[in-house]
């Protein structure tokens, strides 16, 4: 059984956590992600040097609903006064801990020195992490990669550096900074750094089912499950990946029912969050996850990413109910008629 545990107050067995993305796991995504089962959340991540000059936009990333924890808020930097005094100012706003991004790979993060650019100088990274760590109560995390690039991988190194800096998790994205999302994560580090570290290892990076969740768990003793993209329009994989887990039931995924019901709660967050223009336009990214291998969704969906009004969207999603519910009863009676078309053959044979 694996436990999870970060600071005093963190204990959870077979942990599965949503990542932290960018203009993804904002408040109203989270609080769905959490109703469906995910154990621990993480903010997006936040720029430090934002957060130093007290940018508003960048405050509010930190908030986040109570109903939240435990929470991670995340945040990004390469330099000790804005890294040291956003940590504090998130303190402020006492989430559960507070977590420092050394993975991203994007160009305007790297040339700054700050994300993946850190894998290329693990003895600052480890000065930098200590500073923060003494500058907070917090229990301070980090998310990082394999290393910069597949001839560079340093995660090894760099998680004893990380633990002697006084981290209390570390989660590695098992790719390198040059794979970008490219190629498969290669999870077999996991189980390396597990042999050189005693704080908790969160696995993170190509986990797509419930299924992955266990292996992941079984194949490279990790002490929680991190999954990104795959929750992005799809909350409920957190439910069929905490179900199996605990009773090796696969349950079914959700009805469409459910799909549509729970894109209208999730919109209708987003729009409470950000206003009914921002929240619409800015919600048009889940679409394609909640509609995922449904009949006809893509037309849904061009119709969906063009509405710039709650009811209108409600409207083509309570027409394509109609919609699957007429394509149903087709298939209902094409199959009704089937069996009688077998059980008339079989009486006609048997005569
Ligand atoms: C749209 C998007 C935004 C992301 N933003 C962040 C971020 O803010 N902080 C971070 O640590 N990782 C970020 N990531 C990386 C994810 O947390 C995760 O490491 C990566 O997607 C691999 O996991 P997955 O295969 O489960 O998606 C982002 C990924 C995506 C797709």
């Amino acid at each position: 059984m694996a436990i999870l545990k970060i600071g005093e107050k963190i204990e959870i067995e077979n942990a599965v956590v949503l990542a932290p993305m960018e203009d993804v796991t904002e408040l109203p995504f989270r609080l769905i992600c959490k109703q469906y089962g995910a154990d621990v959340l993480y903010s997006e991540f936040i720029s430090s040097e934002a957060l130093f000059r007290r940018v508003e936009k960048s405050i509010k990333k930190i908030y986040f609903d109570e109903q939240e924890r435990p929470i991670g808020i995340q945040i990004f930097g390469a330099n000790d006064e804005p890294m040291i005094e956003s940590a504090r100012l998130v303190e402020q706003f006492n989430p559960d801990f507070i977590d420092i991004n050394y993975g991203c790979w994007v160009k305007n993060v790297v040339r700054n020195n700050a994300g993946a650019a850190m894998l290329k100088q693990p003895e600052r990274m480890e000065e930098l992490t200590r500073n923060v760590v003494k500058s907070v109560n917090l229990p301070v995390t980090v998310k990082t990669r394999l290393g910069w690039d597949k001839k560079s991988i340093v995660i090894c190194d760099v998680a004893k550096r990380l633990e002697d800096a006084g981290i209390s998790a570390l989660a590695i994205h098992c790719r390198t900074r040059e794979d970008a999302h490219k190629g498969e994560a290669d999870w077999s580090w996991i189980s390396k750094v597990k042999q050189v570290v005693s704080i908790p290892v969160i696995l993170n990076g190509d986990v797509k089912s419930a299924l992955d969740v266990k292996r992941a768990f079984d194949e490279t003793g990790c002490d929680a499950v991190m999954i990104g993209r795959a929750a992005i329009g799809n909350p409920f994989i957190f439910r069929q990946a905490k179900e199996y887990l605990k009773t090796g039931n696969l349950i079914p995924p959700p009805t469409f029912y459910e799909r549509v019901k729970v894109c209208l709660q999730h919109l209708k967050l987003n729009i409470q969050y950000k206003g009914e223009r921002l929240g619409i336009i800015e919600f048009r990214k889940f679409y394609s996850g909640y509609l995922k291998n449904l009949p006809n969704a893509s037309k849904v969906r061009s119709q969906l990413v063009v509405s710039d009004s709650y009811q209108q969207i409600e409207e083509i999603l309570n027409n394509y109910i109609a919609y699957m519910e007429d394509l149903m009863d087709k298939r209902k009676f094409i199959l009704h008629s089937q069996a009688e078309e077998i059980e008339d053959f079989e009486k006609f044979n048997s005569c």
